[in-house]
């Protein structure tokens, strides 16, 4: 069980988490979310979090699995100050505040394109940012998704390449600790104005100039992964041209 008052302890934000929701568990913190949005019910910063996600939505229409009581699956409202064509950077801070939340508490991960985060084994957390306009103010919902206390046998099968953040340090986490972590790093590049999160984002690249495999506009294609841009996209090296990517899955493990 997650306790909101040992979260909100160690927070040490004006706005993010300042109001949290817990709910035992939910179908998806991001759809709860907008209905507390569009109730009047939600304030820009405001978390919702829940022990048993149990239809978690991933990108690409996916879902998200997330083990009861072990995961940490939860959804923080932004009010963005940002140009629309700047709000991919608010996935990518979140990414960046998840890296180093867990490093600042010994677990070292690194960033997948477009925000996974990852280590060897495979995929630790993923993060779904949706964005919609609401009483005409552009508002968006950050939803992360962690593996923090798994073991192996906690993960269905069919899940390939998935680890938690137990499985690399040997010992369980305070997920309260955790979210407490996200908020503040999260805040703070929020704060900063967002302009150096791409430069944040590739220094924790697992990719950066590696050869990758992606979606291109006419199919898959193949390229250099050269980092990102002031907008957020992917900047991919494809015979000697740089173009940007805004969307999609990438690979570079089995090349
Ligand atoms: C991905 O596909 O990698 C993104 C997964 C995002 C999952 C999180 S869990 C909390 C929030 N609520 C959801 O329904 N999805 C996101």
């Amino acid at each position: 069980m997650l306790f909101v008052q040992l979260i909100q302890a160690n927070l040490t934000t004006r706005i993010l988490g300042r109001e949290i929701t817990y709910y035992p568990f939910t179908d998806s913190t991001n759809a709860d979310l907008w209905e507390l949005l569009a109730e009047g019910d939600a304030v820009p910063g405001q978390v919702v979090v829940t022990d048993h996600q149990k239809a978690g939505r991933g990108r690409q229409g996916r879902t998200w699995f997330a083990a009861p009581d072990l995961g940490l699956p939860f959804s923080v409202l932004i009010r963005p100050q940002l140009p629309a064509d700047r709000l991919g950077l608010l996935s990518l801070a979140a990414g960046v505040a998840v890296v180093d939340a867990l490093a600042a508490m010994a677990v070292a991960t690194k960033l997948k394109w477009p925000n996974d985060i990852v280590v060897e084994q495979g995929k630790l957390g993923g993060i779904l940012a949706e964005s919609r306009t609401v009483s005409g103010q552009q508002m968006v919902v950050l939803g992360v998704g962690l593996n923090v206390n798994e073991q192996p046998a906690d993960f269905p099968r069919e899940l390939e390449a998935v680890s938690s953040a137990r499985i690399v340090v040997g010992t369980p986490l305070q997920r309260e600790l955790l979210l407490a972590g996200v908020l503040n790093r999260l805040e703070q590049l929020l704060d900063a104005g967002v302009d150096d999160v791409p430069q944040l984002w590739q220094e924790r690249c697992a990719h950066l100039d590696a050869e990758v495999r992606f979606q291109g506009a006419e199919g898959p294609a193949r390229g250099r992964f050269l980092g990102v841009d002031a907008s957020g996209r992917a900047t991919i090296e494809v015979d000697g041209q740089a173009i940007p990517v805004s969307a999609g899955d990438l690979d570079w493990s089995s090349l």
